[in-house]
């Protein structure tokens, strides 16, 4: 497996459109050919034999990369060949190594990746933008929630609590006391694990930026239920349901442009999207200051309605 810049280091073009014979890869523009294995380049066909240049000096530009349960995570590091020991840990959702996503989604949202990933981590919105008759109408009332946090990795997590409430949760099909762990961690991801007595399920959110304004949003579904096979295209339906919703409020921010005050972050309920910034500056100032990422988040109780 490679992750390498799609740009060909000779004129700039973007390396997708060349070719790949599962060894080499080849730039459609001048044919110049780069090793998967380190990105080298082994050949530039252009060059008379009377010029004998090592092609070995030009370099695609590589980034490393894993599959972990499912996906491939791609290290977009701004520093040349970092340091292997210094990667961050790839998340992993407990219960399902070895496996892949039962249903996947992926939308490409018109904002940037810390405003996609703030659709993820703001309990407030979803009475008001994720009404749907599978999941909660438009009448359902708000109810007081207190959940309880912790700095977790790159992030945090609410401490795993009992679903509770409206008798209707998909999250039932799991099984008798189902119990959910959230975990919001850099640079932009959600786990959530829904674990019952029978089966357990888990979403996983991420945000990866396309470039300023664009982010694909992805959203992977795994699920230990045999009999929910059949159910699939429900239930990638349903995915991307629940994904277009979080969409439209993208398109309809930039509708607004710029914003020309900037965003107000007001009691609990707004309190995980200041967390999430806080986590993302500390995550640059240690990049900055060549040392370790150190939370600076603390335990702490979030009350808010929803
Ligand atoms: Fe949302």
């Amino acid at each position: 497996m490679f992750a390498f810049a799609d740009v060909c280091p000779h004129r700039g073009m973007p390396m997708r459109h060349g070719l790949f014979d599962g060894e080499t890869l080849q730039c459609c523009y001048h044919g110049w050919t780069f090793g998967a294995a380190d990105g080298r380049c082994t050949s530039i066909p252009a060059l008379s034999a009377q010029q004998p240049l090592d092609p070995s000096r030009f370099r695609l530009r590589a980034y490393p990369c894993r599959e972990v349960q499912g996906n491939i995570w791609v290290f977009m590091s701004e520093a040349r060949d970092p340091d292997p020991a210094e990667l961050p840990e790839v998340p992993r959702l407990q219960g399902f190594d070895g496996a892949a996503p039962q249903v996947t989604a992926v939308m490409r949202f018109p904002c940037n990746a810390d405003l996609a990933t703030i659709g993820f981590i703001d309990p407030a919105h979803p009475a008001f933008i994720h009404t749907s008759r599978w999941w909660r109408s438009k009448k359902a009332r708000l109810r007081e929630k207190e959940k309880h946090f912790e700095p977790v990795g790159l992030g945090f997590r609410v401490r795993p609590h009992k679903l509770n409430g409206a008798g209707g949760n998909p999250y039932r099909l799991l099984g008798r006391n189902v119990e959910i762990e959230l975990r919001i961690e850099l640079p932009g991801l959600r786990l959530e694990q829904i674990t019952g007595d029978r089966y357990s399920a888990a979403v996983l959110a991420a945000s990866t930026p396309i470039d300023a304004d664009t982010t694909d949003v992805h959203y992977c579904v795994y699920w230990t239920v045999p009999w929910m096979a059949p159910m699939k295209p429900f239930a990638r339906w349903m995915t991307r349901d629940f994904l277009r919703q979080d969409y439209e409020v993208a398109v309809k921010l930039r509708e607004g442009g710029a914003p020309t005050v900037p965003p107000l972050f007001v009691g609990d309920a707004d309190a995980q999207i200041m967390w999430f910034f806080r986590l993302a500056k500390e995550w640059q100032n240690s990049r900055a200051e060549g040392r370790p990422f150190v939370n600076p988040l603390r335990e702490q109780a979030l009350r808010w309605r929803s």
